[in-house]
């Protein structure tokens, strides 16, 4: 059997030439810096702890045997919900801290150019990517124009109402007088009473649970069928292009 080109060269250069890429250029650029994506993560986990809890707040588990006194398993669930809300609020000063001092990628959560005509024939053409009716996305080196979209209204905003509704019923256990009260209390009056912001303190975990489903969707389908890296972006902070 002859050997073929490749096991030549390797043989020449000592290189197994068949596993080199051979693309035509791959260019990498530096989009995320460290503060962001270690807020990402952070906040991730954050997030998940949330939902977690307070799904078990909502819906409390079955009452403990025992001894009222000896059980302190709700305490604890509200206890991590608690650390985790004030993890998610200080994360969210600090990436504001840093959208201010940050490159211009980390600024593109904050805003979204909705006025201009540009926008939205890109995110017009990345819907018609997602529903499989396009060949081709565009190529983007920060946030696609979609994504900008959904990170901006389902994300930014909904995490904003979260903790104002949050430390608003955090303000009732805090008390009259707390920072808490005196900064969220007015939340409470403004939705109806204390029941209201629960039920729409509820929801918008629901609504973010959707967010977070097709935010994942979306990473790890682009890292696939996309033209560029996608989930590495958020943990290596580059941005490689497959074309
Ligand atoms: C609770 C869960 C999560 C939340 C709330 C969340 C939220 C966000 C937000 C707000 C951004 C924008 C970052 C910025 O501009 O500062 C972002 C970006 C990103 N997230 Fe997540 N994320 C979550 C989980 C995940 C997971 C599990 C993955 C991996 C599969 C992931 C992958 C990414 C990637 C790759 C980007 C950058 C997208 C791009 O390059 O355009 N996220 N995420
Ligand atoms: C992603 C963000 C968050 C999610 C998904 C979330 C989820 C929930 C859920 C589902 C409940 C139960 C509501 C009910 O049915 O009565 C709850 C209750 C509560 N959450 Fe959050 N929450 C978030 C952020 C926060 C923040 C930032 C704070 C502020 C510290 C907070 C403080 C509270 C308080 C005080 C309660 C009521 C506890 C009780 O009545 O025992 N939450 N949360």
């Amino acid at each position: 059997m002859s050997a073929t080109t490749s096991e030549k060269l390797s043989h020449a250069t000592g290189i197994d030439e068949g596993a080199v890429a051979h693309g035509r250029s791959i260019k990498s650029v530096y989009v995320y810096e460290a503060p962001v994506r270690i807020w990402h993560w952070i906040n991730a986990l954050a997030i998940t702890v949330l939902a977690l809890t307070g799904f078990f707040i909502g819906s409390p588990l079955p009452t403990q045997p025992g001894e009222a006194s000896a059980n302190f398993l709700m305490g604890y669930i509200r206890f991590a919900h608690f650390a985790a809300g004030y993890l998610l609020a200080v994360g969210l000063i600090g990436r504001i801290y840093w959208a201010i001092v940050g490159n211009h990628h980390a600024r593109e959560l904050f805003w979204v150019p909705l006025l201009t005509r540009a926008y939205w024939i890109e995110v017009f053409g990345m819907l018609k990517w997602y529903a499989f009716m396009s060949p081709r996305p565009g190529r983007y080196v920060g946030h696609n124009p979609l994504a900008r979209f959904a990170m901006f209204f389902g994300y930014l905003l909904l995490t904003l109402f979260m903790i104002c509704t949050g430390f608003a019923l955090y303000g009732e256990g805090a008390q009259m007088g707390s920072w808490q009260e005196r900064m969220f209390g007015w939340v409470i009056p403004l939705m109806g009473q204390s029941q209201d912001v629960h039920t729409w303190h509820h929801l918008g975990m629901w609504a973010l649970i959707v967010f977070v489903i097709l935010h994942v969707y979306a990473a790890i389908r682009e890292d696939i069928m996309g033209r560029s890296s996608v989930v590495s972006t958020m943990i290596s902070g580059h941005r490689t292009f497959k074309d």
